[in-house]
């Protein structure tokens, strides 16, 4: 059967390549987007897979966004087998905690932070609901605590930690559902730069790999994009 797979923050990157991936194998995807309208990459697919490809508007800062994103899928599938909670912003790179801006870090952890709060809060119960269900956080080696050898990023880097712990108490707290946070690599995104030695596809294609892989063994750690495991 089709899996059936939400994914947020799918206008560029990461994001819409999972989506792209994720179709062409016969998956149903509800891809999230703040501009879904804006995005030539989802507008492209949407016309290529109609039927198994929804768009929603879903800004992950927005409760009511987030509610009625919910809404509209449970209307559509009694259960999601893999939410992705992808969505996430870089910062500024505040070299010094004297410098960084306290409403830059709450915007971020807005965005990559609760925004998979939120969304895993507003779907839990059609994921717990899925075939082998698995909520996956898109998180960064930034937001290791032990690999942290050179400071900077203070929000960014927060914000990842913060979601690694988020990760890491889902885990305990759901029962039937395997959670995990994995690290892209450094990639060729609008976030990650031209010089970034991973392209899209290289790293969305190991991923998907990994994710396929989770089971219950996995719930609650941090893996890379190959499902070797991070430290936290
Ligand atoms: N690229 C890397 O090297 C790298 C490394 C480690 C981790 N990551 C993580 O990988 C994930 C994807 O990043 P990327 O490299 O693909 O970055 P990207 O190219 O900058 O794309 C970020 C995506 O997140 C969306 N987004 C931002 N704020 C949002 C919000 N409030 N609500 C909904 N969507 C929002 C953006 O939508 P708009 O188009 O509307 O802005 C865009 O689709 C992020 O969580 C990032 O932290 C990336």
């Amino acid at each position: 059967m089709s899996q059936r797979i939400v994914i947020s923050g799918t206008s560029r990157g990461l994001g819409l390549e999972f989506t792209r991936r994720y179709l062409e194998r016969g998956e149903t995807v509800f891809a999230l987007a703040r501009n879904p309208n804006d995005s030539e990459g989802l507008q492209a697919l949407a016309k290529q897979h109609r039927e198994r490809l929804t768009l929603i508007a879903c800004d992950v800062t927005d409760d009511d966004a987030v509610a009625q994103a919910a809404s509209q899928i449970q209307k559509a599938v009694p259960a999601i087998d893999l939410l992705l909670n992808n969505a996430g912003v870089g910062s500024g790179a505040s070299r010094s905690f004297l410098e960084a801006d306290l409403d830059d870090v709450i915007g971020v952890l807005q965005v990559n932070l609760f925004g998979p709060w939120r969304l895993s809060r507003a779907l839990v119960g059609t994921v717990q609901a899925g075939e082998s269900p698995r909520i996956v956080q898109i998180s960064s080696l930034m937001g290791s605590m032990t690999d942290n050898g050179s400071g900077g990023s203070w929000s960014y880097r927060i914000s990842k930690t913060a979601l690694n712990m988020f990760n890491r108490n889902l885990g305990h707290e759901l029962e039937g559902v395997t959670v995990a946070a994995l690290h892209p690599g450094w990639v060729q995104t609008d976030m990650g730069g031209s010089s970034a030695p991973l392209t899209i596809e290289e790293s969305v294609a190991a991923m998907v790999e990994t994710i396929d892989g989770l089971s219950a063994e996995h719930t609650g750690r941090f893996f890379d994009r190959h499902g070797e495991a991070l430290p936290y």
